[in-house]
């Protein structure tokens, strides 16, 4: 998946995994699961999602990253806010920003923890990943999870635990061409074990939700949730 395949999905409006509703397992595991308000919260390869509204309105400080600039001034437009934009140059990023929530246009590989902690020196608490991992081919996968672990390391802070909510979905790969990608616990294992400790809070099946999928092939569907502690073992990137 190059950046060209996403710039070309936003410019002819090719967004199916857009949800106009909140994400139901942020609803019901955030509260559970997750940090306290308060914590700034990344959203890797965040879209235009309203999940960012969600967080924002639990007291979360939120900052999105996103690829396509057409999504990030589309995230404000739509809901009727109007950001500051500041270009972050020689930083690769724009940033688009107004109250508490912070949507960088950039490509998530070049962010950097000085990037991330921008002009008040803010780190990152925690990630709420829905449709992100599993837009990304196998190849990619390993370098975003270890790049995920790093940043919250390189800008954490405080005692509390660093959570962070992974959605995945699992399927036969032979039967469907991604994106989105299967991504099977196994997988979520190997990427992220090394980091976090890893517990599965749900596990379901949701084929009939998606008979678009079922008319491209599939006969199961599951989606899975994953609740993610950063380690405190590793050695942090500077
Ligand atoms: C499947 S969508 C999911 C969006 C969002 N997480 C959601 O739930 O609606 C994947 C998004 O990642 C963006 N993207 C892909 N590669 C990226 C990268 N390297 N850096 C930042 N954004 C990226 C795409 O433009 C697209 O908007």
């Amino acid at each position: 998946m190059t950046p060209e395949f996403w710039h070309q999905r936003w410019q002819r409006g090719e967004i199916g995994w857009h949800s106009e509703t909140i994400n139901r397992h942020l609803a019901e595991y955030w509260p559970v699961l997750g940090g306290p308000a308060g914590e700034r919260v990344l959203v890797p390869l965040c879209g235009k999602s309203l999940d960012m509204l969600w967080l924002a309105a639990r007291g979360h400080r939120v900052l999105g990253v996103e690829l396509s600039p057409i999504a990030v001034a589309a995230f404000f437009a739509e809901n009727g806010l109007r950001p500051q934009v500041t270009d972050l140059a020689p930083a690769p990023f724009e940033r688009w920003a107004v109250d508490e929530l912070e949507l960088l246009a950039g490509d998530f590989s070049a962010l950097s923890p000085a990037i991330l902690r921008g002009a008040d020196g803010a780190g990152i608490d925690a990630v709420y990943d829905r449709a992100s991992l599993i837009a990304l081919p196998p190849a990619l996968r390993p370098a975003y999870a270890s790049h995920l672990a790093s940043l919250l390391r390189a800008t954490g802070g405080g005692s509390t635990p660093k959570v962070s909510l992974l959605i995945t979905l699992d399927y036969e790969q032979a039967r469907m061409q991604g994106p989105p990608f299967a991504v099977s616990e196994a997988e979520v294992r190997a990427l992220f074990e090394a980091d976090f400790r890893i517990d599965v809070a749900a596990d379901v099946d949701v084929l009939e939700e998606h008979p678009g999928f079922r008319a491209r092939g599939l006969d199961q569907l599951r989606e899975h949730v994953y609740r993610l502690e950063l380690r405190s073992s590793v050695p942090a990137e500077t």
